[in-house]
């Protein structure tokens, strides 16, 4: 076996993201004149952020004066059934308005309303219009303007970079090992704190809203490797609305902005079945609802032969669809749908984790000294379910809150060097890996992974499923220690079996949590268990145990403050007929 000599790299704080969260975080370290080096899987710019389509929540009252924070925050906890962390809700929806501005000083393009505030779209479950957008492509929007702004304070990026490891010594976090993906040498990253942004995990279902190769639960399994516990597991979120062909594209998201500028949705009947499952809210009501409705008309035989729903949004004026929805206009178009004349096949799709890494919101921080997390990664904000808006909002609330606090704390860290030793052996395992000679392909036992996840831990779940699954599991674990590598670092090969490494660690975790609530909350629905229980408002927690083994722990979830709590009493909702 050839040993490659290693690069080693200083630097104050590692951000492990480039996406949205991982931006902020450290545009705000840069604002605090804190080194730090942001590194990405791939070319500046080119993160998961730019496929969040519709918008980022912040209660402006550009439309509806009656919005407050408080009930953003209310929208927010009823959205994820109370099992929220409410400290996470009232920053996020406290704090939402400045980031927004923020954005606008930075230069965001945001639609505006004919007196030029910054305009406003009806979401899923929101009481009022609360959803700044551009177009429907507001998340490239939001990392051009972060990408610029990191740019122009001067933010050292390293792309094709791939973290395999975090690197632990006296009991903190003192840096990380990867590998280049371009020249494929390893690299060890010394630095005093490491940030975590590194996306979700979506990326695990058949089926999802995820890039290729992206979303494969690298962030959640580098922190619990590390030792740090996972919680809300059970928690995924599948949108209502993804599309079903071509088939290299099925899954992508047909964005939530179709239904808040009215889009319909019918079966192969002519119905506009959501009348039957929610005749108030229609298709604005919450992710997990109109999921279950449309997977249903599905599995009942009420759906194209496509497995899919219609979504029309031709009832209205062509130039308003163009104007608000130009990439759903552009992609359909390339492969002959025309929106503005005829309905689109939609499909639920994996596409958010609520679960993730337990971190403290007021400071970013793991339980592990020196390292923190930031974004979709982390655990909290959302419960049992995430309003569509709020993790763009989430990005650069936490990302801020992060920043300032390691800003803030930095200088009084001890010095801790990385050893050589200990980075030697993360790098001979890395080596290890690439010369392995095994039986199984990393290409195969993902997608094995990928049906599993989506036929056992899917929208719909129940006991002997994820019983099931788990044993399923355990076959594919022992394949991965019998896998068939041989290609170099900068292989599409190898970067796939490490991925595979990140995805059987937090699959685990999804089906033992969702084995362990015995209930229907939100996302997770399980067809034995068909009602919420109030005696379960409470967090199960993944807890690591050893070398590789896992506890779970069950924590009760926090109460809102008396403000938001008021509130939630007043009871706001959506009047979806203001869009007829
Ligand atoms: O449908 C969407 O545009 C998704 C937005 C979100 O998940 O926040």
């Amino acid at each position: 076996m050839t040993t490659s000599t290693t690069e080693t790299v200083s630097t104050d704080v590692l951000v492990i993201g480039a996406g949205g969260a991982g931006l902020r975080t450290s545009i705000e370290l840069a604002k605090h004149d804190i080194d730090c080096l942001v590194l990405g899987k791939r070319a500046h710019g080119d993160a998961h952020t730019i496929w969040a389509a519709g918008g980022i929540n912040a209660s402006l009252s550009s439309l509806d004066p009656e919005d407050q924070w408080e009930i953003h925050a209310a929208d927010t906890l009823d959205e994820g059934h109370f099992v929220n962390d409410p400290t996470a809700v009232e920053m996020l929806c406290r704090r939402a308005p400045d980031r927004i501005r923020e954005l606008d000083e930075w230069g965001m393009d945001f639609d505006r309303t004919d007196d030029g505030k910054i305009n406003q779209r009806y979401f899923g479950a929101q009481s009022f219009r609360r959803t700044c957008f551009v177009g429907d492509k507001t998340g490239q929007a939001l990392m051009d303007t972060l990408v610029r702004k990191a740019k122009a304070l001067g933010v050292p990026y390293r792309e094709n970079l791939y973290i395999t490891d975090l690197v632990e010594e006296g009991g903190r976090i003192v840096g990380a090992v990867g590998f280049d993906m371009d020249g494929g040498q390893p690299v060890a990253f010394d630095a005093s704190a490491v940030v975590i942004a590194a996306g979700g995990h979506t990326s695990l279902y058949r089926r999802s809203s995820s890039r290729p190769d992206e979303n494969t639960g690298d962030a959640q399994a580098l922190a619990f490797n590390a030792g740090v516990p996972l919680r809300d597991m059970e928690f995924v979120q599948f949108h209502p609305t993804g599309k079903v062909t071509p088939e290299a594209e099925a899954g992508h998201l047909v964005t939530e902005a179709v239904r808040g500028e009215g889009g319909r949705l019918y079966n192969t009947e002519g119905e506009r079945f959501m009348r039957r499952y929610s005749p108030d809210q229609m298709e604005l009501d919450a992710r997990d609802v109109v999921a279950r409705a449309n997977e249903q008309e599905i599995r009942e035989g009420r759906g194209t032969e496509n497995d899919a729903v219609l979504l029309d949004i031709s009832h209205r004026d062509d130039s308003y669809i163009r104007e608000r929805l130009p990439r759903m206009v552009e992609e359909f178009a390339e492969h002959g749908v025309d929106i503005t004349e005829e309905p689109m096949e939609v499909a639920p799709t994996a596409h958010y984790a609520m679960g993730g890494i337990e971190v403290n919101f007021e400071t970013g921080q793991t339980q592990i000294d020196g390292l923190y997390a930031v974004g979709e990664c982390t655990a909290g904000v959302h419960g049992a379910n995430r309003l569509g808006g709020n993790s763009l909002i989430e990005t650069v609330v936490f990302g801020e809150v992060a920043g300032a606090h390691i800003a803030e704390t930095l200088g009084t860290r001890p010095d801790a060097p990385l050893s050589e030793a200990v980075v030697q052996s993360h790098v001979a395992s890395q080596e290890v890996l690439a010369a392995a000679d095994g039986r199984h392909t990393p290409g195969d036992l993902m997608d094995r992974l990928r049906r599993l996840m989506w036929n056992h831990a899917g929208i719909l779940r129940d006991e002997d499923g994820l019983i099931d699954g788990l044993r399923q599991l355990q076959h594919l674990q022992a394949g991965a220690e019998d896998l068939s590598v041989q290609a170099g670092r900068t292989s599409r090969r190898y970067e796939r079996a490490q991925n595979l490494r990140f995805m059987l660690t937090t699959a685990e975790t999804i089906l033992r949590g969702a084995l362990e609530r015995t209930e229907s909350r939100g996302a997770h629905a399980r067809t034995d268990y068909d009602a919420k229980d109030p005696s379960w408002r409470q967090n199960i927690r993944c807890v690591p145990v050893g070398e590789r083994d896992m506890k779970i722990d069950v924590e009760g979830a926090g109460t809102p403050s008396r403000r938001v709590q008021r509130a939630v009493d007043e009871d706001h909702e959506l009047d979806y007929h203001h869009l007829e």
